[in-house]
């Protein structure tokens, strides 16, 4: 029996376009790694792959290298600003018809490897729900919904939580309110959330907390860099910094080891 302890996988989701994921996700890498956590970051946004860009890096070798056998799992891992290791994301060639069983186990077996080698592994999706992100979201343990105060995305959020519910029956969501105008916007968008799906007694939502809106977003987007390294003392810094804090006390599920074999085999799939 494998006795390494598999790493935490958290998926990062949202219903709408644009809520802030990817920004969140490079952010929040820095700040759990800030806390001493491992941290592998994986661009699983396979329609639009942001990470790349948002850090201004050029792609040496993406998920489609590993996959196509063209590198290691050593050399798709990219050592990143503030200590994150990343995976780029890459659009995929679909389907993936020609990838014997060896291979595929090959594949398996690298993540398996380095799963050693990391306590959280922080998955950045594409907006909506598409096979591909559902594969994603069935596969982590925490579900992070990342939505903001609008009427629209609250609906959307609701939208996807209620379909992943209903359809594929997950029950628990971690949700965060990202880009509010004040320190209660947060916990009333959460509310409303409750109250819209008051009726589902098996549906179980938690408040993961805010990110206040920043006015350095745009500025530290053209320079390429996270804004938590570029302003590690803005109050957008210290909404992260806790948003790390609130991760880290989530209670760690017990699933069977080899988790993380799902968690590929689901890369693997939904191509
Ligand atoms: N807390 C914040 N304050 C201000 N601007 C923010 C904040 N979070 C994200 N943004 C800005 O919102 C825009 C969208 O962010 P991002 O690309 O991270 O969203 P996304 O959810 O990953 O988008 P997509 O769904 O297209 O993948 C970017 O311009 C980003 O700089
Ligand atoms: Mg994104």
């Amino acid at each position: 029996m494998n006795s390494i302890k598999p790493p935490q996988v958290i998926v990062i989701a949202s219903g709408k376009g644009g809520t802030g994921k990817s920004t969140l996700s490079i952010n929040l890498s820095m700040a759990l790694t800030e806390l001493g956590k491992r941290v592998t970051l994986l661009d699983a946004n396979l329609e639009l792959p942001s990470i790349a860009t948002l850090l201004n890096i050029s792609p040496t070798y993406t998920l489609t290298d590993l996959i196509e056998g063209r590198c290691s799992i050593h050399e798709v891992i990219h050592c990143g600003p503030r200590g994150i290791n990343f995976i780029l994301g890459s659009t995929l060639p679909k389907p993936i018809t020609n990838l014997g069983p060896a291979h595929h186990f090959g594949i398996v077996n690298a993540f398996n490897a380095i799963a050693e080698e990391m306590d959280i592994l922080i998955v950045d999706t594409a907006p909506g729900i598409n096979k591909s992100v559902f594969n994603f979201i069935r596969a982590s343990q925490d579900i992070l919904l990342v939505t903001r105060s609008e009427p629209t995305a609250i609906a959307s959020t609701n939208a996807l939580l209620n379909a992943l519910h209903l359809d594929y029956n997950l029950q628990n969501f971690k949700i965060l309110v990202n880009m509010t105008s004040n320190r209660y916007e947060g916990r009333a968008v959460f509310e409303k959330l409750l109250k819209m799906n008051m009726h589902m007694t098996d549906l179980f939502l938690n408040y993961a907390g805010y990110v206040l809106e920043s006015t350095s977003a745009r500025s530290a987007a053209i320079k390429g860099q996270a804004l938590f390294s570029l302003y590690p003392k803005s109050e957008f810094a210290q909404d992260i910094r806790r948003l790390a804090l609130t991760i880290n006390r989530w209670p760690i599920r017990n699933t069977p080891t080899g988790d993380i074999e799902f968690f590929v085999e689901s890369l693997i799939r939904n191509t």
